[in-house]
């Protein structure tokens, strides 16, 4: 069971909830003057707009994946169609995207595809599972075949359509002390994505699993609220998190991507020309993402080795076989919660090649 928040942080996450609320107006706001300009006799607007809205930096695989997505559908449409986009959950965050996509305030999100398990759709959870990938391309067997396929379709039964994967890369474990062994967790609150496979592997290094919001780790771990986390180096080193934990341990044990999913009443609203043309251009961008994925999480590794302020630790094959074995009842709680059947299929799927 992963812990539930202390009233003081959930104090903090009403008031982060509240600015984000009145940015929303203020966007709102925004779009609407946008939408009435031409009929006021202003330049051109764009007649359609597509508010993608998501968690993370603009430095980020995702954040310059979603630009590039901008980029191509304002160059492809001649101006006439727009993607207007909200990083950093400025807008919105993990807790209220779904819903805010749901409800037709955006259009596109980007969640991390721990995040689905929350969302009803705990197969999703099979991404989660650590040391189960050794490569991108391990992960590329999955999303580009029938396990993919599946579970994109899955996202109907929530209201969501799925549009396509993207990655990000792979978790390190940071904390104010090296994580290489299974008995460097124990005791420790580590925050955690809202996945039941992520929480089950704290329990069994030790640790003590927080679900908290992205937006929100930084400062829970310069709070000491919780006392370390994982993730890819993009992630950790564009929200700052060097400045608040002194390790970073390579343990490269789980991995991180995201499903772009839209709202299927947009979508079907759209022409079919509008259709192809965010297909296209959604397809291109994703291609661009996992192309640059690797690059950017290398960039920001060394970012993070040259400013100096958190030690960084390469794992012995010992130290990752202990991890590997300890990790074991993460794969025992998702086979119990999704049976056997979609394990196999991911398992035989990995074996091909
Ligand atoms: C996290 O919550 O750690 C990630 O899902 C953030 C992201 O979107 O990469």
């Amino acid at each position: 069971m992963a812990l539930a928040l202390p009233a003081s942080i959930a104090g903090m996450f009403k008031r982060i909830y509240c600015v984000h609320r009145w940015a929303g107006v203020a966007a709102v706001a925004g779009l609407l003057a946008a939408c009435v300009c031409p009929q006021l006799g202003h330049a051109a607007s764009p007649v359609l707009t597509i508010r993608f809205s998501h968690v993370v930096a603009t430095d980020t695989p995702k954040g310059l994946a979603v630009q590039r997505f901008q980029q191509l559908v304002r160059e492809r449409s001649e101006g006439t169609m727009a993607v207007v986009i909200y990083p950093r959950g400025q807008l919105y965050g993990d807790t209220d995207e779904v819903q805010a996509l749901q409800l037709g305030a955006v259009e596109m999100i980007a969640p991390s595809l721990s995040k689905f398990g929350r969302m009803g759709v705990p197969e999703f959870e099979i991404f989660d599972l650590p040391f189960l990938f050794r490569s991108t391309g391990d992960v590329a067997k999955i999303t580009k075949g029938s396990v993919g396929r599946q579970l994109l379709r899955k996202l109907e039964r929530v209201q969501l359509l799925g549009l396509g994967y993207l990655d990000n890369g792979f978790k390190q474990m940071s904390a104010n002390k090296p994580l290489l062994r299974p008995s460097d967790f124990v005791g420790l609150r580590m925050r955690v994505q809202s996945s039941h496979v992520i929480a089950a592997q704290m329990l069994a290094l030790g640790a003590q699993p927080v679900v908290l919001p992205f937006s929100d780790t930084q400062r829970a771990l310069a709070q000491q609220v919780v006392d370390g986390t994982e993730n890819p180096p993009s992630n950790f080193w564009t929200q700052g998190m060097n400045t608040v934990q002194s390790h970073f341990s390579l343990t490269q044990h789980g991995y991180i991507g995201y499903a772009v999913v839209t709202n299927p009443h947009f979508w079907t609203a759209l022409s079919v020309s509008q259709r192809q043309l965010v297909k296209g251009a959604l397809a291109d961008a994703l291609a661009y993402g996992n192309a640059i994925a690797q690059e950017e999480n290398d960039k920001s590794l060394q970012a993070l080795r040259d400013a100096g302020t958190t030690q960084i630790h390469t794992l012995s094959d010992d130290n990752r076989a202990a991890l590997r074995q300890a990790v074991q009842p993460a794969y025992d709680d998702l086979e119990q919660r999704i049976g056997s059947v979609w394990l196999d299929q991911v398992y035989k799927a990995l074996r091909k090649h």
